[in-house]
C-alpha cells in the first residue's frame, strides 16, 4: 500500500471518484484518503506547504461538489428541520467528554415533566415541526413505561408527526415498546468503532459491544437508526476514522450524525483541543457519497464551533438541521459542551433566520417529516 507520502493528488481524486460511483471504499482506502487530506506534511514529494495547502482545498473542493451532486439527486434543495426537546439531563453514565456526566457536580440538574414535553411539540407543530427529537441523558426516572406514556401521547396528538427518540441505551425489549408506542426513529451515537479508543472516551462500564447491539436491536425492530461519532476526539486517530467509516459502512444506518469534538471545562477532558470544522465537513461529504439517501445533520457542535458551521456543512452535502425546542428555562443546562449555540438560528423560534440562511446557499427549508427515502 503506496504510503500517503508518496500519494499524489491525482491518486487522492481517484479514490473520490470511486467513493461517488461504488459508494463504499476499503479501509485502507479511507484511511488513504484521510492520511492525504490530513496527515502531517513532511518534506511531501518536492511541494511547498502552500502549494500541498492549495491541493488540500482543490480536493475539498472535487469532494463536496460531488456530494452537492448526490445530495440534490436524492433531496433536491430541501433541508429537513427536526425539533429537539432536551428532556433531562441528569445521567447516569460518565463518559469523559460529556458535560452533563453523573460526575460532573456543577451542573444543575433538570427534567421535563410530560406536560412540559407536550407543550415544547405543541409549540413546535405549530412553528412547523413535523418531527419531534426527544433527547436525554440516561435518568432513572425516566423508565420505560413513562416514555412510553409520553410516547403515545404524542402519538396521538401528532400521527402525522416522526417521533425520534434519544436516550442512549437499553435492553432490547424497552425499544420494542417504543417502538410499539410509536416512536419511529432512534439515534445513539457509537462514538468511536475502536475499542480502545471507546475505552479512551468511556469508563470502564460502557462497552462498544454494548452499544453495536444496541443499534443493531434497534435496526431489527424497525427503527430508522442513526449512529455516529465525534470529530477529533482526544486519542482519536485517522485509522480511528477510517474504522468508523468502515462501521458505518457496514451497519448502514437511516442517519449519521457528526461534529466536532468540544471541551466542556468541568469534564476530564477541559483541557484538551476542539475538533476541526475542515475535518468535519470532508467527513460529512464523505458519508453523503457512502450512502447518498442517509440524512445528515450539520449539527449544533459544528455550529458551535464556527459562524458559518452550519452553512459549511450543508454545503458539505448534511441536509438536516435541529433546532432547539427546549424551554428557554433550560436551554443553558443542557451543556455538554461549552459555549453550545442554542438560540439564534439555533432555536426553533429562529425558524425565520434559518430559512433566509438557508436561501442564502441555494436551500430551502421545508417542513414535512423527511423519512429516509426506502428507494
Ligand atoms: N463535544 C461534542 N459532542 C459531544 N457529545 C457529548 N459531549 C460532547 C462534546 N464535549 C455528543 C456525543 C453524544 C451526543 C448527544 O453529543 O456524541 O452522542
Amino acid at each position: 500500500m503506496p504510503t500517503y507520502k508518496r500519494m499524489k493528488f491525482e491518486q487522492a481524486i481517484q479514490l473520490i471518484e470511486k467513493l461517488e460511483q461504488q459508494h463504499r471504499l476499503t479501509e485502507a482506502e479511507y484511511l488513504q484518503l484521510l492520511q492525504y487530506r490530513f496527515g502531517t506534511l513532511p518534506e511531501w514529494d518536492d511541494k511547498s506547504e502552500e502549494e500541498i495547502e492549495t491541493k488540500r482545498h482543490q480536493l475539498d473542493e472535487q469532494l463536496f461538489v460531488l456530494a452537492r451532486k448526490h445530495q440534490q439527486q436524492v433531496f433536491g434543495n430541501r433541508i429537513y428541520v427536526r425539533g429537539l426537546v432536551e428532556v433531562t439531563n441528569y445521567c447516569k453514565n460518565n463518559c469523559y467528554y460529556c458535560g452533563i456526566r453523573r460526575e460532573n457536580h456543577r451542573v444543575e440538574r433538570y427534567r421535563l415533566t410530560k406536560e412540559e414535553i407536550l407543550e415544547c411539540c405543541k409549540e413546535g407543530y405549530q412553528l412547523g415541526f413535523r418531527t419531534f427529537v426527544l433527547q436525554g441523558g440516561e435518568d432513572g426516572y425516566y423508565t420505560d413505561d413513562r416514555l412510553c406514556d409520553v410516547i403515545r401521547d404524542l402519538r396521538s396528538k401528532y400521527p402525522d408527526c416522526a417521533i425520534t427518540l434519544s436516550f442512549g441505551e437499553w435492553e432490547k425489549e424497552s425499544y420494542q415498546r417504543f417502538f410499539d408506542a410509536g416512536a419511529n426513529r432512534y439515534l445513539l451515537r457509537h462514538e468511536t468503532a475502536d475499542e480502545e479508543h471507546y475505552s479512551v472516551l468511556h469508563p470502564r462500564e460502557q462497552e462498544l459491544a454494548k452499544r453495536k447491539e444496541c443499534l443493531q436491536n434497534l435496526k431489527d425492530i424497525g427503527f430508522q437508526v442513526g449512529a455516529g461519532f465525534m470529530v477529533g476526539s482526544p486519542g482519536q486517530t485517522l485509522a480511528h476514522l477510517a474504522k468508523d467509516l468502515m462501521y458505518l459502512q457496514e451497519l448502514q444506518p437511516h442517519m449519521v450524525g457528526i461534529g466536532p469534538f468540544l471541551s466542556h471545562g468541568d469534564t476530564p477532558f477541559a483541557k484538551e483541543p476542539n475538533g476541526s470544522l475542515e475535518q468535519t465537513v470532508f467527513l460529512l461529504a464523505i458519508l453523503r457519497l457512502m450512502n447518498p439517501r442517509i440524512l445528515l445533520p450539520a449539527t449544533t457542535a459544528l455550529a458551535t464551533l464556527s459562524q458559518s458551521g452550519r452553512e459549511r456543512g450543508i454545503l458539505a452535502g448534511a441536509n438536516v438541521i435541529m433546532p432547539n425546542l427546549s424551554p428557554m428555562a433550560v436551554r443553558k443546562k443542557y451543556l455538554l459542551y461549552d459555549n453550545k449555540a442554542c438560540t439564534g438560528t439555533e432555536a426553533a423560534q429562529g425558524m425565520e433566520d434559518l430559512r433566509r440562511q438557508m436561501q442564502a446557499i441555494g436551500y430551502e427549508v421545508v417542513t414535512d417529516r423527511g423519512d429516509y427515502p426506502e428507494s
